[in-house]
């Protein structure tokens, strides 16, 4: 039987930090603006004027208090209210790419694998900045990697399912390592127009090095016990941004081609999936919860993580069983939970076990139990 390991880990972190305040600064300049300029229709009813966000609200809410993007130009002025990313001419790297790069060199630097020795890397994230030729085949470029390369999308779950891909590959011998990087650049998606779901969303990238145990270097390898991936179709969260929107010109623009959710029922609807689809999982590995010394769970709301971990654990578990890293970097979409891993696996010993676990758009459930080797 071929055993796998994820040996290595990486994380690149944009430039630029917004502040809640920042943010809730802008859209109430904005709120100020729209509320200006419709006060007309607004006085006669027939358009309802909008309301203010608040940071104690977002921080309530959500856990969040900032977030990174790699361009900070124009997300904050009530006038634009997106990042302003200019064109890049097609010889150049690619914004996802140049930020992939830089994750998947500290994942293969800590997994001691050279960047020749990976036979297959995936791109998994929650968008591609364009449709082809893929980002992972860019980034295959820019690192020199041997093999093939593809890109993938399961919305925050890409890159849990992406690492079950390698792991299938590796078990069915078409590669003995594979690099999974997740270039999430979410802010070109997030509506900052809109209250509900303005602070959302943070830019970040993550990578892992998946290879054949028996090849395996590194001091922070961790064996692969068991995976489970389930899917099941919700509107609840959508965007329906795609190749066709050009061809309805007077629609191309509207606020559904950019994140939204309906948040209360994603948390009602996908909590008992969570729940299920672990208990599932553990009573056919035969584990006990309490046999995970930490959860590097999805990053999307603290209160769904504390849900989470008082089904699993009960009440009392100390903050470091399951860490939070979504007040630092807000939604990351896939590289969540990957974010945990990566800062949070140094004290594992031999034997130890920790669950990497993501959830999201799909729905889609995302669950792989790991061990210390
Ligand atoms: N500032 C101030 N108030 C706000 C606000 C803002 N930015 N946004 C919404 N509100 C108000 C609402 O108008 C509502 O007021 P009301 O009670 O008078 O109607 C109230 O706050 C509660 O709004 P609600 O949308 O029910 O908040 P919530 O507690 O559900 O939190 C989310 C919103 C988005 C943080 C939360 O639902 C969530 O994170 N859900 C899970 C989503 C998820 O995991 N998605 C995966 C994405 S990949």
């Amino acid at each position: 039987m071929i055993k796998v390991v994820i040996s290595g880990s990486g994380l690149f972190i944009p430039p630029h930090s917004v502040s809640n305040d920042e943010l809730v600064m802008s859209y109430n300049s904005y709120v100020d603006l729209y509320n200006q300029q419709h006060a007309q229709v607004i006085a006669d009813n027939q358009l309802a004027p909008l309301s203010y966000s608040s940071s104690e609200f977002i921080e309530k809410a959500s856990g969040i208090q900032s977030r990174y993007v790699m361009v900070k130009e124009g997300i904050l002025d009530p006038e634009i209210m997106m990042p302003l990313i200019a064109d890049q001419p097609s010889d150049e790297l690619s914004m996802q790419a140049s930020m992939g790069v830089e994750a998947a060199k500290s994942a293969l630097a800590q997994a001691q694998v050279n960047a020749e020795d990976i036979d297959l890397v995936i791109v998994a994230c929650a968008y591609t900045q364009r449709a082809y030729p893929a980002i992972a085949i860019e980034i295959q470029q820019a690192l020199g990697t041997k093999g093939v390369a593809y890109d993938m999308l399961v919305a925050c779950s890409s890159a849990t399912f992406a690492i079950v891909n390698a792991i299938n590959a590796i078990k069915g011998g078409t590669a003995n390592r594979v690099l999974v990087v997740n270039p999430e650049l979410t802010s070109p998606q997030s509506n900052f127009k809109d209250r509900d779901s303005h602070f959302i969303f943070g830019d970040v990238a993550t990578a892992v090095v998946v290879e054949r145990q028996e090849l395996a270097q590194s001091e922070h390898a961790f064996n692969v016990l068991s995976t489970s991936c389930m899917t099941d179709y919700s509107n609840n969260i959508r965007s329906n941004f795609g190749f066709v929107n050009r061809c309805d010109p007077a629609n191309a623009q509207t606020p559904d081609k950019l994140f939204h959710q309906q948040g209360r029922k994603v948390f009602k609807e996908l909590l008992p999936m969570i729940y299920r689809h672990l208990e599932t999982q553990f009573e056919n590995e035969q584990i006990q919860p309490e046999e995970f010394k930490r959860l590097w769970l999805h990053q999307a709301n603290i209160n769904m993580n504390m849900f989470v971990v008082k089904k699993l654990l009960g009440d009392g578990v100390d903050e470091l069983t399951a860490p939070v890293v979504l007040n630092e970097f807000a939604n990351t979409a896939s590289a969540g939970s990957i974010i945990a891993f990566n800062k949070f696996n140094d004290d594992f010993k031999t034997g130890e076990l920790g669950l990497l676990c993501s959830f999201g758009a799909g729905y889609s459930i995302g669950s792989i139990v790991l061990e210390k080797c």
